[in-house]
């Protein structure tokens, strides 16, 4: 992987600069920048040097549909503000672009792409449509080390046609968890979160050679007690999950590795309700699961005292509504009073998001804006991105 930093003379120069502005949304207004921050020095470096940026970023899961709340709108207008120069984003098709559409206005430094999962072609990886991406520029630089685990187009694919680069916020991603894995100390738990089951599910039994615990918390937590024979009631949880669970738990049992979930809940009737706190066995058909209950924050507790490194990836409950937060909250409060004797590793952009709701952000070793690609990259997986970069 050679760094957008070592680039003589790029002034002029048309830079596609893959970004992962997957920030969170509530009705089209951002509720955390974390990841636009990060890639501030990036975009300051580029500008210094005089080079003309296209943005490419995705933001949520449209896809392959035009979903008129995932527009990059917010993003582009967030980008403009922060780094003081005109953010155009540019919402004709890809297919009809070119390089001189993209800059009809000479003064144009910096343009946004409407969000890439718009297309088909993205997920898809297809080759036509990295071909006719990679057209549009003359560098490619890779800043986007947290979607660097998908095999898509403008991550991996385009690299074929255009010469490709790392930029400044991946590299130091790779090098602090390159460190991390290096020099890790046991016992290490592993917390474990947040929404997108299906993603991570596979990624725990990968995990469970390296971890001396894994704490199983959020959505995902809801199959694992369905699994266990408890009614989870209007819970959202993913079918079929089964035969992996099973295996997670033998697997777990032949490695030493503890495998921790919920014993209690906060349950509400509806995402934006209020919070109540239940036994496993008292929930009801229209109770959802939305965070976990007190018995189970002390399990957590306990875990954590017992730990010289933590890492988190998740939050425990819907945090968005500040009814779920007490759980997620609790646990980073707690872990950050650990101090010197424990070593904390926060990634995600929900969990990170929390820690920036708490204002305590500062208080972690580190923090990676990965989630999915931070959890992959600790299994030993090459991540696609990086690969098609080296
Ligand atoms: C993330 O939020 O982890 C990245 O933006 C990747 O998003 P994805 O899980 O929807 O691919």
């Amino acid at each position: 992987m050679i760094s957008i930093e070592k680039l003589e003379n790029i002034k002029n120069k048309k830079i596609l600069l893959r970004l992962d502005l997957n920030v969170p949304l509530k009705n089209t207004v951002i509720t955390d920048t974390n990841r636009i921050d990060k890639i501030i020095p990036t975009l300051n470096f580029l500008l210094k040097k005089k080079a003309k940026i296209i943005i490419i970023s995705h933001v949520g899961r449209p896809d392959g549909k035009i979903i008129k709340e995932l527009s990059l709108e917010p993003i582009s207008l967030c980008l403009k503000e922060k780094i003081k120069k005109n953010v155009k984003l540019i919402k004709d098709n890809i297919f009809d672009l070119n390089e001189k559409k993209i800059f009809c206005n000479p003064s144009d430094e910096v343009v946004l792409l409407e969000n890439i999962r718009f297309y088909p072609e993205e997920e898809a990886n297809d080759e036509k449509f990295s071909e006719k991406l990679a057209s549009l520029g003359e560098i490619y630089v890779n800043d986007a080390f947290s979607c660097s685990h998908r095999d898509h187009a403008s991550i991996s694919k385009i690299t074929k046609y255009i010469p490709s680069y790392g930029g400044i916020q991946i590299y130091s991603e790779v090098n602090a968890l390159n460190k991390i894995t290096k020099e890790i100390k046991k016992p290490v738990t592993c917390i474990i979160g947040g929404s997108k089951i299906s993603s991570k599910i596979n990624i725990i039994k990968n995990l469970i050679p390296i971890f001396n615990n894994i704490i199983i918390v959020g959505a995902m937590a809801n199959n694992i007690l369905k699994y266990k024979g408890f009614k989870i009631g209007n819970s959202i949880y993913e079918k079929n999950l089964n035969f992996i669970i099973d295996d997670i738990f033998s697997f777990a049992k032949n490695n030493n590795c503890k495998i921790s979930f919920p014993i209690d809940v906060r349950v509400g009737k509806e995402l934006n309700g209020n919070s109540t706190e239940k036994e496993i066995l008292e929930i009801e058909n229209d109770d959802m699961i939305l965070d976990v209950g007190s018995k189970s924050l002390n399990n957590i507790k306990k875990i954590i005292d017992d730990s010289s490194t933590i890492l988190w990836n998740g939050p425990l409950g819907y945090f968005e509504n500040k009814n779920f937060l007490h759980g997620s909250s609790e646990v980073a409060k707690y872990i950050t009073k650990r101090g010197d004797k424990i070593f904390s590793v926060v990634g995600g952009g929900d969990t990170v998001a929390v820690i920036n709701l708490l204002n305590i952000k500062n208080k972690f070793n580190f923090v990676s804006t990965a989630g999915g690609a931070f959890l992959e990259y600790l299994e030993g997986k090459v991540l696609p991105g990086i690969k098609a970069l080296n």
